[in-house]
């Protein structure tokens, strides 16, 4: 049945946390601890975190490795790889299974490797303190102008979770683009551009609700250049309301509905 269930999620099987071979199992204390092993022992060639370095590749790069196993990795991080650069530092086995921990949980999807935190207590803060739920839907909950996050945990990275509250995109995404609209009968439409063609826009309003507006009724259009998605959380919230968040949003998956 996991395995069933794994193919029919599509995840590789070695990302798969219920299929490793750790023997200390993949939880968040010994991903933590691997962190801790990995930064004493190899940012000098990858950088700390694993980010970057002129001399190795950052080791979250999942297109490059992406087919490299669980078992791939413990090897290498036991024995290095002979014929490159890549050493074997003689670490224990142990401590080469922490970071084979660490290592994975930077290629998997959040919700394979949880972090830790008071999960009840970020739920609390995504429907309080972070006002998350005035754009944004979990099981049908919430509103409409940011996506709907019931699988964010079963399709994102944490990194990318945490940069998301973190980090402004580049680009806002298609569809998110906000706007404001005002109507040749005097009405002011504030949201996100869903759709626009040569005579008509379809735009989602901070009322949730879709507005099909055609040239002719159309005073002025004014189109913004940020995302309405605030990414000062770090700064908004305290340590802990973050960590919480981050844990409660980690396990929103619709993977629990599908084993049903
Ligand atoms: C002297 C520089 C150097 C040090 C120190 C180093 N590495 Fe590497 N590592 C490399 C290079 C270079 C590669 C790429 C080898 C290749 O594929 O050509 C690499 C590749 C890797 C890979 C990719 C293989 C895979 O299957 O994902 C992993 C994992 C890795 N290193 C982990 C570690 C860990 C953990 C440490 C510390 C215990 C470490 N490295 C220390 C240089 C280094
Ligand atoms: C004022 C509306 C608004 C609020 C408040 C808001 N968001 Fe967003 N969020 C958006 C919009 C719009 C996007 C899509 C555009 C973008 O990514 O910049 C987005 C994107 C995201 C994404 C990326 C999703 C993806 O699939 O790429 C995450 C994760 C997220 N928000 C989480 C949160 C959390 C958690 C909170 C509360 C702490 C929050 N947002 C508060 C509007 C909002």
């Amino acid at each position: 049945m996991r395995l069933l269930l794994c193919a029919w999620l599509g995840c590789a099987v070695s990302l798969c946390a219920a299929d490793s071979k750790n023997p200390l199992g993949n939880g968040p204390q010994v991903v933590e601890a691997g962190r801790t092993v990995y930064n004493q022992t190899c940012t000098v060639c990858h950088g700390v975190d694993g980010d970057a370095g002129d001399r190795a590749p950052a080791l979250g790069a999942a297109r490059r490795y992406a087919h490299n196993t669980e078992e791939d990795i413990f090897n290498v991080v036991l024995n290095g790889i002979p014929g490159t650069q890549m050493p074997s530092m003689g670490l224990s086995e142990e401590d080469a299974w922490r970071i084979t921990a660490w290592i994975r949980s930077l290629r998997a999807v959040a919700a394979d490797f949880p972090p830790d935190g008071d999960v009840a207590a970020g739920e609390k803060v995504f429907w309080g303190k972070g006002e998350c739920g005035r754009c944004h839907r979990i099981n049908g909950r919430g509103g409409l102008l940011g996506p709907d996050l019931s699988n964010l945990g079963g399709g994102m990275r944490l990194s990318a979770i945490r940069e998301s509250l973190t980090v402004p995109k580049p680009h806002v995404p298609l569809g998110f683009r906000p706007a404001t609209v005002v109507t040749k009968d005097g009405r002011t439409i504030r949201g996100v551009l869903k759709n626009e063609h040569n005579f008509s826009i379809q735009m989602l309003g901070d009322d949730d609700r879709l507005h099909l507006l055609t040239s002719d009724e159309i005073a002025s259009i004014e189109r913004g250049e940020t995302s309405l998605m605030p990414t000062d959380y770090d700064k908004r919230l305290s340590e802990t309301e973050f960590r919480d968040l981050v844990a409660f949003l980690s396990r929103l998956t619709k993977r629990a509905a599908a084993s049903e």
